[in-house]
């Protein structure tokens, strides 16, 4: 005989995993019953997984991508009431979707509670399933006008707005997505926390960040935990989920009852396959080699120039390639064209060179895509601070102008 008989006490061999960088090399394997699924009003979203409202890339076409992939909830970029309510053709555009997609979810912005009250009702007549609000917003544009995450500075104006969203979305559930705060001495998200709860909030999303802090180091899943401990709603946590195994770390440290999924996908919509698989206590398949994402690649330019039109969607896709192709052998090179392309067939040309039996480059599991980097100071409207127990809308009008460059200055959460 060879070998020896295995010990019935040992514990059960670690799986072999070659697709994961080693803070996850040792992450135990879900175990039945362990996490449950996340609960929004008369919502099951099973795995307890979010794709988190990006601004110029959760568009139905990028959604509708993604759940192929696997089940979860995919909520729309962020929506202004104002765009909304006027009709802008673009505006419009972007929240909008296709009978396939169920559930369906639209983020909105807004910051005059008449008005979201208004568009929540459209929308839920419109046939969504899901809400989520905007109050996380660090854009400069946005927050000195009021918006975003200067809205929970002020917690009566914050309930004021909950409060007439959650009555527009009648049966339909409501979450709003916060940051910690402002910056570190401004933290408002266990303020905020409360404030969702007595309105009647189905859930609160937290990215673990300061507004200041932007996208820069990393999230703070203590606070995650904090909220958690502070609210009955369910929490979901936000941050620096770059593989599925971070997604069950995240769950397990801070006992949030689901998570939200950024940047991590952006160029890797095969993670929510990966999150699927870790939740129901799989190991997750093996990233594509290059030619398996360039044909991922390929299907959502179809899909972004049969929304936008070509010539819209592969200005889009511009930046997508990027992503797809980060951290492969060469892709550098190409990438002087691919910034360039304006079809799907030039797109194809430029990639041609690459070899396509290129296995997935590890690295690039956490690599940053979309934002990363510095912090920068809040601007807030003058004497926001001064009358932090008002519950007076704003005065936005300095977003007014063009309405689709308004819609721009809307990117960022
Ligand atoms: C390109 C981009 C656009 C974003 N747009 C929005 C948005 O419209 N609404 C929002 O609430 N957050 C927005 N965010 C923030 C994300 O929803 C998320 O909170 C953040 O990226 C942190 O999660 P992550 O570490 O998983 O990326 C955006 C983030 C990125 C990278």
């Amino acid at each position: 005989m060879t070998g020896l008989a295995a010990n019935p006490m040992s514990p059960p061999p670690e799986p072999a995993r070659h697709f994961v960088s080693e803070v996850n090399r040792h992450v135990p394997a879900a175990q039945p019953g362990e996490f449950r699924p996340l609960t929004l009003g008369k919502l099951r979203v099973w795995p307890p997984v979010v794709l988190a409202p990006m601004a110029g890339v959760t568009n139905y076409p990028f959604r509708s991508l993604c759940r192929e992939q696997g089940a979860g909830l995919y909520v729309s970029e962020m929506i202004s009431s104002r765009g909304y309510l006027h009709g802008n053709r673009l505006t419009r555009l972007l929240a909008s979707s296709s009978p396939d997609e169920v559930p369906r979810s639209v983020q909105m912005y807004g910051t005059v509670p008449a008005e979201v009250e208004e568009m929540a009702r459209s929308l839920v007549d419109s046939g969504v399933h899901h809400l989520d609000m905007n109050f996380g917003c660090p854009v400069p544009k946005v927050t000195r006008c009021g918006g975003g995450s200067a809205i929970p500075v002020k917690p009566k104006l914050l309930a004021a707005i909950v409060r007439a969203a959650v009555r527009g979305a009648g049966p339909v559930p409501l979450t709003i997505k916060v940051r910690k705060g402002v910056d570190e001495s401004l933290i408002t998200y266990l303020d905020a926390g409360r404030v969702a709860q007595e309105e009647g909030a189905a859930a609160i999303g937290l990215h673990a960040r300061t507004a200041r802090e932007l996208y820069s180091g990393y999230a703070d899943w203590e606070a995650i935990g904090a909220l958690k401990a502070s609210v009955s709603i369910p929490v979901l946590g936000n941050g620096d989920i770059w593989e599925a195994w971070d997604a069950l770390r995240m769950s397990r440290a801070t006992g949030c009852d689901g998570v939200i999924v950024g940047r991590g996908c952006l160029g890797r919509p095969w993670l929510f396959a990966e999150l699927a698989a870790v939740y129901d206590g799989r190991e997750p398949a093996d990233p594509p080699n290059l030619g398996g994402v360039i044909a991922v690649m390929t299907d959502h330019a179809r899909r972004l120039a049969a929304f936008f039109g070509e010539e819209q969607g592969m200005r889009q896709m511009r930046k997508w390639c990027a992503w797809y192709t980060k951290g492969f052998r060469g892709s550098s090179v190409v990438r002087e064209s691919l910034v360039r392309v304006r079809t799907i067939d030039a797109m194809l040309a430029a990639v041609a060179p690459l070899d396509p039996t290129e296995p997935f480059p590890l690295p690039a599991l956490r690599a940053v895509r979309g934002k990363s980097g510095a912090q920068e100071r809040v601007m807030l409207p003058e004497g926001w601070l001064a009358d932090r127990d008002g519950d007076a809308p704003p005065d936005e009008s300095a977003l007014d102008g063009d309405e689709e460059d308004y819609e721009a200055s809307l990117s960022g959460g």
